[in-house]
């Protein structure tokens, strides 16, 4: 059944309890998140503005959302990828007042509605996951550049494509680059793409990891994750990478280097984390192992060419859920997890809340500083400020209760002084 509740275009309003108890566990779980949560509650900095958060949709955006809300704003969230979107967790949010625009497994034509429907909300302040939310904006809806604000971009994905935006000067307000932060792209990016790309392949095969050989494309923050669980999990590990400093980096932390098309033949799982198209194609297709499995980590479902592992097929079949099965025409199988789509997101439940609870602490401080200026910042992409990135670090060492050390007034001195007497 097909909601149609405040202004939102939901699945089954029926299921919010359920959701509701998911948000509620990650909000434990978030305790950054939960500090501004109170001061948004006093200060109410997004009062009477209008957000339209386009995420992934599970429990801690959601709980994003409700922290955003809790500050005065009027919130609106869509899916930032149509295989993520979990069904009662925005349930949840439309019972709480957040008009949604999202079910699981919409298609491509209701994904792009979703986020027009979404745009109809005309957003003073917009955060996007991929840059989808922007493109449309600017391609589809350039009525918008004028009135919105400002934003800010999570993942990696988005800000080249924000990048590639400000350089040709088309972009129409000012984005800040959340993904660049270091509480983010260490932690995040590292930490829980490392984790929770393994627990949806994990859960999604029910295969053992130990003693298997596993090859990661890319060996950025997210491939640095992956590959550092993977050899956790006892498996032998490739590295495929196009940057020589990161194939450098890859051999000295311990793995082995080499071309995709020499991996190809040796890999039982493959994990593209890179980012670019065409990652693995028709050439590696060929020579791979009978029962080789295949997932995606980076945003887009571009990184395994689908049109030519299906032109190699002379059957595909769902295996189980999230696994297709490719029959290739000399008899060999080869797996595809989660359509290649984000296989910790379509497959999981996402990064791990005490991760997110980070990120998305400076998204939420981002926006403050969005509503803070004085004189509007022109249309670039901004880094979050330092002093920003020191404040969630300080925080979440707090909830951790964990104390540091601090720097003596002679400390101070002698690291700022060249001569050193
Ligand atoms: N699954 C998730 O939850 C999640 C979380 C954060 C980011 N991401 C996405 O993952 C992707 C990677 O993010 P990142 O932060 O690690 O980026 P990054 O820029 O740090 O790393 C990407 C790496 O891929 C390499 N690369 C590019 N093309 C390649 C190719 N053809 N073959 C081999 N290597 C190649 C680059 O040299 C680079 O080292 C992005 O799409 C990002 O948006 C996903």
């Amino acid at each position: 059944m097909r909601g149609e509740i405040m202004e939102s275009h939901i699945r089954n309003i029926d299921l919010a309890p359920q959701g509701q108890l998911k948000i509620d566990w990650v909000a434990g779980h978030m305790p950054v998140l939960n500090q501004l949560r109170k001061e948004f509650e006093q200060e109410l900095p997004f009062k009477g503005k209008k957000v339209v958060v386009c995420l992934h949709l599970e429990a801690k955006t959601a709980y994003l959302a409700k922290v955003i809300q809790a500050g005065g704003a009027e919130v609106t969230v869509v899916a930032s990828n149509p295989l993520s979107t979990q069904d009662d967790v925005v349930a949840a949010l439309v019972a709480g007042g957040i008009h949604a625009h999202a079910w699981y497994g919409a298609t491509e034509e209701e994904y792009h509605q979703h986020i027009h429907q979404a745009l109809d909300f005309r957003p003073d302040y917009i955060i996007d996951d991929g840059g989808d939310l922007v493109s449309t904006i600017h391609q589809q809806r350039r009525e918008l550049i004028s009135h919105v604000q400002g934003g800010a971009e999570e993942t990696t994905t988005g800000i080249l494509r924000l990048k590639a935006m400000e350089q040709k000067g088309e972009l129409g307000f000012p984005m800040i680059a959340v993904n660049d932060a270091q509480m983010k792209y260490l932690f995040d990016n590292r930490y829980g793409t490392g984790q929770s790309v393994w627990d949806g392949i994990m859960r999604t095969t029910n295969l053992v990891v130990s003693g298997k050989t596993v090859v990661v494309a890319g060996y950025g923050w997210c491939g640095k994750g992956v590959a550092m669980r993977a050899k956790g999990l006892g498996a032998r590990v490739i590295v495929c990478e196009v940057d020589p400093i990161k194939a450098n980096e890859a051999w000295m932390d311990g793995f082995q280097v080499m071309q995709m098309l020499e991996a190809a033949a040796q890999g039982d799982f493959f994990i593209t984390v890179t980012g670019d198209k065409d990652v693995i194609r028709g050439e590696h297709f060929k020579v791979m192992k009978d029962g080789a499995i295949l997932a995606n980590a980076g945003h887009f479902d571009v990184e395994v060419n689908k049109v030519e592992l299906k032109a190699l097929s002379e059957e595909t079949r769902v295996v189980r859920p999230n696994i297709e099965e490719f029959k290739l025409k000399d008899g060999r199988k080869i797996f595809l997890l989660a359509e290649g789509r984000l296989v910790n997101l379509a497959a999981g439940d996402g990064h791990p809340a005490e991760v997110m609870d980070m990120t998305f602490a400076l998204q939420a401080l981002s926006l403050t500083a969005l509503t803070e200026q004085v004189t509007p910042l022109s249309a670039k992409v901004y880094p979050v400020p330092h002093e920003m990135d020191l404040r969630v670090a300080r925080l979440k060492l707090n909830a951790l209760n964990l104390k540091i050390d601090e720097l003596s007034i002679e400390q101070k001195e002698y690291l700022s002084n060249w001569v050193h007497g």
